[in-house]
């Protein structure tokens, strides 16, 4: 019968477009939800990294450095926080590969320190906006993602002892870095950036793996949902409705014996009962006209 293909086809197309409307809705707030995730637990341990390594220049500056010029010791790794910091970024580095700290010059002592791409373009941000301490960016050093946290390394009077010409420098540096590079810094220039960075999760990658696992839940979820209510709608709806209209087929027919009780409070009962009315009322007229 057609209506009944009709009122199922109309429940399974609305169940239909909602499923189709949630994997829609899905997936982009899965990525922004990811998204978010990964950058904020990013940024947690990038500023947990990044206080870290300011305690340590501030140490070795401040407490370390004065006892030692005043004595005329020039030990590098004890004098200067930069040098300090690359050795604990060494050992750093062996405990948690995943990290990055580094503090670059294009104008290095170390050829080591020679800035990647992404670290050059810090130090030319930084050598534009003098103004600013700290950039917070993402960038790609040997295929993986990192958020980085850079500062620029300003050149004093102090960096001079080992930064201005070979010839002042103390003999260990000269030694240990030849006299090529490092040296001829300007007073209050940005002489190179200190970077630390923490691993990015892919997000793509993880988007993809909880997509699925969503999508899968929904479907599961609206394959259910389809089941039972194509169920509900042929016992509740379709076949009492059959049976009202193969009663009212009857009854057209002329045929007015056979009663139609429907035990039921709803609209369907209402319909099945008006329906009896109206066949009791045609009885009655038909038994009152053969009777006259
Ligand atoms: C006692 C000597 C000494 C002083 C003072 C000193 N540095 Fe250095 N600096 C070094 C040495 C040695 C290295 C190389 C460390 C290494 O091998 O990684 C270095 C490395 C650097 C680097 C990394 C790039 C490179 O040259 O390898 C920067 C940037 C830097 N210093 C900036 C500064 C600034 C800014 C100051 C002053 C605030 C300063 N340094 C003071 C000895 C010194």
């Amino acid at each position: 019968m057609d209506m009944k293909k009709s009122i199922r086809t109309l429940f399974n197309v609305v169940l239909i477009a909602l499923y189709v409307v949630s994997l829609l809705i899905t997936v982009p707030s899965v990525y922004f939800f990811t998204r978010q995730e990964v950058y904020d637990n990013a940024s947690q341990k990038l500023t947990l990294l990044v206080d870290m390594v300011t305690s340590l220049r501030k140490y070795v500056s401040d407490d370390v450095r004065p006892e030692l010029l005043e004595k005329n010791v020039l030990f590098p790794p004890a004098i200067s926080s930069t040098v300090a910091t690359g050795h604990v970024a060494a050992y750093f580095k062996k405990l948690q590969p995943d990290y990055y700290i580094r503090v670059v010059s294009d104008n290095p002592l170390n050829a080591a320190n020679r800035p990647e791409a992404v670290e050059q373009e810090f130090l030319t941000f930084f050598r534009d906006n003098r103004n600013e301490k700290e950039l917070i960016s993402t960038g790609v050093v040997r295929n993986q993602q990192y958020l980085f946290s850079s500062r620029p390394s300003i050149s004093k009077a102090d960096c001079m002892i080992c930064h201005s010409t070979p010839e002042a420098a103390p003999e260990i540096i000269r030694k240990e870095y030849g006299t090529q590079s490092g040296f001829g810094y300007k007073l209050d220039s940005v002489v190179g950036a200190s970077v630390v960075g923490v691993p990015l999760s892919d997000v793509q990658s993880l988007v993809m793996k909880r997509s699925l696992i969503a999508i899968g839940i929904l479907t599961v979820l609206f394959a259910l949902i389809f089941v039972v209510i194509n169920l509900v709608v042929k016992r509740r709806i379709l076949n009492p409705l059959e049976t009202i209209a193969a009663t009212a087929d009857i009854i057209s027919k002329g045929n007015l014996d056979t009663p139609l009780t429907f035990e039921r409070d709803d609209e369907i009962g209402k319909l099945a009962h008006s329906i009896e009315l109206m066949r009791r009322s045609l009885a009655k007229i038909m038994e009152r006209m053969s009777r006259k």
